[in-house]
């Protein structure tokens, strides 16, 4: 693949690069988002990389023996409680012959059978059992050395922080609160702030692009006044709310923090002119969907935070959850959202917290239209010419209280092109 204005395709560390990324980071080459040999890339720099990578939340494993499947990166992994309360991390990839052997979303047990020898595993994902491994009437079995401390499963180095579970493959990553930086650090802590966690539900859906599109999508602020009737209409996200974009020194995390007005917001003609997606009559059938209980010591109602490379974390009025980006090749991803309250909510606060939660999903009031969105995207980017996307409004610099901007999404990839060594 060729563009006008790069040089030739490039050749680094034997894996072939359709083409080299001009610096000018207001282009985006298309290829990144379809090309194989990027994905498998991808796999090695960034998931397996120096990178934390969000597993899941300790409200989904709250007691010794509690277990639930996640993913870092595109690989199946298993997160487990063991006895003394410790949180550990390993692939779901039996190391007999590589069957993912946790079948069950989660539960609760002592040990891990794989289905097809049995070979079996503790909670910390050490081989603590092989059959047969001496033979029958002292023939067959394992060969004489067979060493079980030499076959547990693969491991990962596991953070925690106010509740949240990362893992990594890399021995040479920052500690997790380094790798966020003091800008995320503190709005991450204002949501996991320590208190006790209850999760409320999971659900999970596919979406036909590629999984960067979806930490763009959320780094974008600019789209969200312009494709989402709910938000802007019910003034969770109108252009004049007050508004923070804050990202950390590499440019690899973002935050999206706004403060929305009591009640339905004051637009402009002028402002109204420019939102497609606002409509003065609309009305909600059931208003209690916006209502806000005041919760969190932070000054900011809506706070959207993306984690390199697959955590979003999300806290819109009452509304509390994760989603964690399962890359499934190029073009595909799974989106797994979970959605959790605090240890102390009464009934009538779950009901609120799960009424309001139908914004999202891929039905939800404003969810279904991000997934349309980017699924056209790939489409796009996928059958038509080879081309560039533009990301090129707003300042680089100060200030970054405007949602007309696309700096986030720069700062993404300018940190992408240098860690996937793309220049
Ligand atoms: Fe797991 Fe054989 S593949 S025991
Ligand atoms: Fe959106």
């Amino acid at each position: 693949m060729q563009h006008d204005d790069t040089t030739a395709a490039g050749i680094d560390g034997g894996v072939p690069v359709p083409g080299a990324w001009p610096a000018d980071m207001t282009l985006i080459p298309d290829w990144i988002y379809t090309d194989p040999g990027i994905y498998e890339r991808e796999k090695d720099r960034i998931f397996l990389g120096p990178h934390w990578n969000y597993v899941g939340l300790e409200c989904e494993a709250p007691n010794p023996g509690d277990y639930f499947r996640s993913y870092v990166g595109p690989f199946p992994v298993v997160v487990a409680r063991d006895e003394d309360g410790e949180i550990h991390v390993f692939e779901n990839r039996c190391a007999h012959r590589g069957v993912e052997f946790c079948r069950a979303y989660r539960g609760s047990g002592e040990r891990f059978i794989c289905p097809y020898h049995n070979w079996t595993y503790n909670l910390r994902g050490d081989l603590v059992a092989v059959p047969f491994r001496r033979g029958v009437r002292g023939r067959g079995g394992a060969p004489a050395g067979f060493d079980m401390a030499a076959h547990g499963l693969a491991k990962f180095r596991v953070a925690r922080r106010g509740g949240v579970i990362f893992a990594t493959a890399s021995d040479e990553v920052e500690p997790l609160e380094d790798y966020l930086g003091p800008g995320i650090l503190k709005e991450f802590d204002a949501t996991f702030d320590g208190g006790e966690m209850r999760l409320l539900g999971v659900h999970r859906n596919l979406v036909r692009s590629n999984w960067k599109l979806y930490q763009e999508n959320l780094k974008d602020p600019y789209h969200a006044t312009l494709l989402h009737t709910y938000l802007t209409t019910f003034g969770l996200f109108v252009t004049a709310n007050e508004t923070n974009i804050p990202t950390d020194a590499r440019g690899r995390h973002g935050g999206l923090l706004t403060r929305r007005p009591e009640g339905r917001p004051e637009v402009t003609e002028e402002e109204q002119s420019d939102m497609q997606a606002f409509r003065a009559a609309m009305e909600l059938n059931d208003p209690r969907v916006l209502d806000f209980v005041r919760e969190f010591e932070s000054g900011w109602s809506a706070s959207v935070l993306t984690i390199f490379p697959t955590l979003t974390a999300l806290r819109q009025t009452n509304i509390l959850n994760t989603r964690l980006l399962v890359p499934r090749g190029p073009d595909t991803f799974m989106m797994v959202w979970t959605v959790f309250g605090r240890a102390g909510d009464d009934d009538e606060m779950v009901r609120h917290r799960l009424r309001q939660n139908n914004i999202f999903g891929p039905a939800g009031f404003l969810g279904i239209e991000d997934n349309e969105a980017l699924a056209f995207l790939q489409q796009g980017v996928r059958r038509s010419r080879p081309g560039y996307g533009l990301a090129m409004l707003g300042d680089d610099g100060e200030p970054v209280d405007t949602m007309i901007t696309e700096r986030a999404i720069r700062g993404m990839y300018r940190y992408y092109r240098e860690v996937m060594n793309l220049r």
